[in-house]
């Protein structure tokens, strides 16, 4: 997909731990200043500035289940996008970057009247945010906001998700959109799949808007039932690893694996199979599929309809303790997206292939949709450091490219900082 966000990177790895985030980019008090000096109308009424802020996520199993009605459990992350704003009465929309002053701007009633034309750029996200939101009837604002983050771009961690629910929060007269957090996630993911255009499943969205400190929730992503499961985050750190590789061929790739999804759907159903969703395939049924499903639509479907089962079988670990479970689990996910789903790539491998050398990492596997992008590890505590330093000192040579390691914690869904 090709993601377009106001992120402001700025992080180097460390030497000897993991990379530093300069979470001091989001200090309310500095995004208040900074938006003083942006925007005259903050200076002149600083009472009257808001701050909203929506996370990103890592995905800790159930990928590429979302677009199939299946399971998956993403956890909110403390990386997040910040939006200093002050509220207008003239139905404009302007944002100013922290990171680069690059400035953007619509008007409402232009974006609620011309419907899905794109303006290009980090503002999509917030326009189609809003034409979402009229489409469901909630009331608009117009604001001047500024906005920060540290979400790394680009990175698989959802850095569209959290601008378009920090966008969500900000044009809600009175910062409050008033609505279930689940039902203004269906409503961002509305704005992407519509108006930006990019044909996304529900997890990020819904990470970002209903995400919890505790750790990861889970949604079946077709009754949208979902429940809290936390972590042991006593023991256990989550890490994020990046591979510093620019993610290749994501939009057409992503598209093209729903496209075969949806067409293991029609071959199914037209042999008569009570079949809507991969969602309804069950694990019994895959071996009589061989001969009907092309052999790559088969393993796409064997992934989908195994991860659910994985996911499953993760909340189950996790609630009984069992960390070496959990550990193989993260393991076959990881192989059948590499092997049977084909979204993984040589610098996702090196990284779980790294990570899973190391004492300590108790589970490793690729997150997001892949091509790039980042690893989620869950490490135990006292070996966050060791696995730092080995992923410093092997990954460069292995690949030619320098990675990050992130610790996360799990943060709250959206809302006002
Ligand atoms: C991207 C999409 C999600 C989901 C994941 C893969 O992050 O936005 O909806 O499909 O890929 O699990």
């Amino acid at each position: 997909m090709a993601r377009t966000t106001g992120d402001a990177p700025a992080m180097p790895p460390g030497a000897g731990g993991p990379s530093a985030v300069d979470r001091s980019l989001l200090d309310p008090a500095r995004l208040r200043a900074r938006l003083a000096a942006a925007v005259p109308l903050a200076a002149a009424d600083p009472g009257s500035v808001v701050v909203v802020r929506a996370p990103g996520r890592v995905n800790l199993i159930g990928e590429h289940t979302d677009y199939n009605d299946g399971l998956v459990l993403p956890a909110a992350i403390d990386l997040e996008i910040r939006i200093a704003l002050v509220p207008t009465d003239d139905r404009r929309v302007e944002v100013v970057l922290d990171a680069t002053g690059e400035r953007a701007g619509f008007d409402l009633d232009e974006v609620v009247t011309a419907g899905t034309a794109r303006r290009g750029g980090f503002i999509d996200y917030v326009a189609g945010t809003a034409w979402a939101m009229h489409e469901a009837g909630l009331p608009l604002r117009g604001f001047r906001g500024l906005l920060a983050s540290t979400l790394p771009q680009g990175s698989g961690l959802s850095s569209s998700a959290a601008l378009e629910l920090a966008s969500a929060w900000a044009l809600s007269p009175a910062s409050d959109p008033a609505i279930d957090p689940l039902t203004l996630a269906r409503i961002c993911q509305r704005g992407e799949n519509a108006y930006v255009g990019v044909a996304c499943g529900l997890m990020d969205q819904f990470a970002s808007s209903c995400g919890r400190a505790d750790g990861a929730v889970l949604l079946d992503c077709r009754s949208l039932d979902h429940r809290a499961v936390p972590l042991p985050l006593d023991d256990l750190a989550v890490v994020v690893c990046h591979t510093g590789s620019t993610r290749k061929l994501q939009a057409s790739e992503y598209n093209a694996r729903r496209a075969q999804c949806e067409r293991a759907v029609a071959v199914l159903a037209a042999r008569g199979l009570p079949v809507r969703a991969l969602r309804d395939v069950t694990p019994g049924m895959l071996d009589g599929l061989r001969g009907v499903l092309d052999d790559e639509t088969f393993r796409r479907c064997a992934h989908v309809v195994e991860e659910d089962v994985r996911v499953e079988e993760t909340v189950a670990a996790l609630g009984h303790g069992d960390l070496a479970a959990v550990g193989r689990l993260f393991a076959a996910s990881h192989a059948s997206l590499r092997d049977l789903y084909e979204v993984s790539s040589p610098e996702l491998d090196a990284l779980v292939d790294i990570a899973s050398g190391v004492p300590g990492v108790v589970a490793a596997r690729m997150t997001g949709a892949g091509f790039g992008g980042c690893t989620v590890n869950l490490v135990r505590r006292d070996a966050v450091d060791v696995l730092a330093r080995e992923v410093l000192a092997s990954y460069p040579a292995r690949t030619g490219l320098v990675p990050r390691v992130l610790a996360v914690d799990p943060a709250a869904g959206a809302g006002v900082a």
